[in-house]
Formats: structure tokens, sequence, C-alpha cells
């Protein structure tokens, strides 16, 4: 049985003041069971999180990384230091970093490697835009992405990758898949994880929906068959919605 986890992708956001509070309400109404929590705030503000979750089991990641491992590249963080600074997981290719930041199935596939080597969980997000929808290429973008994404990995050190579907035009729109077109689309993940891989590890392998994930539509999102739990954005920033969102996936 795979195991339920919510993360929450705070994205540019918070200070540390705010960082600190939102943390601490969350590790009070989390309880000692209850879905995987992995929260994911801005590089700097990672050391003041991981203070206050210490011993809890609540996990934190970053939103980025970059693959190489260490030399002249201004700007950049790599998969080590990341695990170094105590995180256990990674957003990789998040759509914002592929719109924004230029971020290609090619980069998304050296930072999984660059996560995968180092030890620590990469979420891998894949998501196609509403044009994409609209013109029937759903299924065909996924299978781009994550096969990009995934290419030469070798199965044994795949491990516990996480696979994130956020189509873009459910991000921050408050137009959330329903339950059976996200269904839909994890389905389909899980068939391409299982004709490439093996049946065993596409039943292991979490599939998270992001997406205008909220407290009042997580339960039924996360009633689908495929659906391990969610990816967070703007509800994660608000101690009360995250924790109704952490409920519904007892
Ligand atoms: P929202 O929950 O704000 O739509 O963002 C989803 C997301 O991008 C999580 O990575």
């Amino acid at each position: 049985m795979r195991k339920m986890l919510i993360a929450g992708n705070w994205k540019m956001n918070l200070d540390r003041e705010h960082a600190t509070q939102l943390t601490s309400s969350i590790l009070e109404s989390s309880g000692d069971s209850g879905p995987d929590i992995v929260l994911c705030p801005p590089y700097l503000l990672i050391p003041p999180v991981l203070e206050i979750v210490r011993d809890s089991r609540i996990q934190v990641g970053a939103q980025n990384l970059f693959w190489e491992k260490k030399g002249a590249y201004t700007g950049e963080i790599s998969a080590s230091m990341i695990l170094n600074a105590g995180c256990t997981h990674v957003i990789i290719g998040h759509s914002e970093r592929r719109q924004i930041f230029g971020e290609t199935d090619i980069s998304v596939q050296r930072k999984t490697a660059a996560a995968l080597e180092a030890g620590l969980i990469p979420i891998v997000c894949v998501g196609e835009t509403l044009e994409e929808r609209e013109e029937g290429r759903t299924e065909i973008v996924i299978e781009r992405q994550i096969s990009g994404g995934l290419e030469r990995i070798p199965q044994e050190i795949l491990g516990d990758i996480i696979i994130a579907y956020e189509p873009v035009w459910a991000i921050g729109t408050g137009q959330t898949a329903t339950p059976e077109t996200a269904q839909e689309v994890h389905k389909q993940i899980r068939s391409w994880l299982k004709d490439t891989y093996s049946k065993s590890l596409a039943e292991d392998v979490r599939i998270l929906y992001g997406g205008s994930v909220k407290g009042e539509n997580a339960a039924e999102l996360f009633g689908q068959d495929d659906i391990d739990g969610g990816l967070v954005g703007g509800a994660s920033l608000d101690a009360e919605g995250f924790a109704q969102i952490i409920a519904a996936a007892r």
C-alpha cells in the first residue's frame, strides 16, 4: 500500500517570521499519524523550518537544484548541499520553472538523476497547458515529460521517486481538475511506469496531484485510486487550510 503524502510548495513566499509561525502551527496540528508531510520553503527558510520540525515526522524539501556537484555556477545550489542542509526531498521541473526559467525535459532528467545519486527524493512535476489539453494532446505531453525526465535513469536507483501531476491550467487559478480528470492522467502515468519498468515499481511510486488543491476538494481527489496525495501551493501557506488538506488524506 502506498502511503499518502501531502507536500507544501511555498514557492517564493513568506519571510522568516511567517515561515516559523506557519511551521509551528502545522507541527501542532499534524498529530502523530496520518499522511507523510513535506514542506518546501524557499532555500533561505530551510534552516529555520528544519529547526522547528526536527525530531518530528514532518520532512523538508527544496524547490529546485542544479545538477552539477560543485563549481563556478553562480546562484545555483547542488543536490548534496540540499541534502547536507537536512532536506530529504526536492521538487524538480515545476511548470513555473519550465515556463519562466526555460527548463526542459533534458534539464529535468539531469536534475532528477543528480537528486537520486545524492540520496534526495525527487518530486518530478509534469502537466499539460490549457492549449495542449484543448488540442487533445494531454496524453502525449505527459508521456513525453515523464519519459524525457526519467530517461536512462536505471530502475535500481529510481527508488522512492515521486511524480506530481500538475495541470498548468489548474495551478493558482482556483480551477481544480475534477477528480475524474486527474485520475485519468494518474492512471496513465502508472501504466506507463508499469510498461516501462515493472508492475511492482508502478504500484510503489506515489503520484501526487497539484493545482488548486484546497480543504474543500482534497478528500474527493485523494479518494481516487491512483492519487496518492497532493502538491499544494497557495493553500499550503495557510495553516488551517493546510491542516484540512492533511486531514483529508488520513
Ligand atoms: P496552487 O495550489 O496554488 O494551485 O499551486 C499548485 C502548485 O504549483 C504546487 O506545486
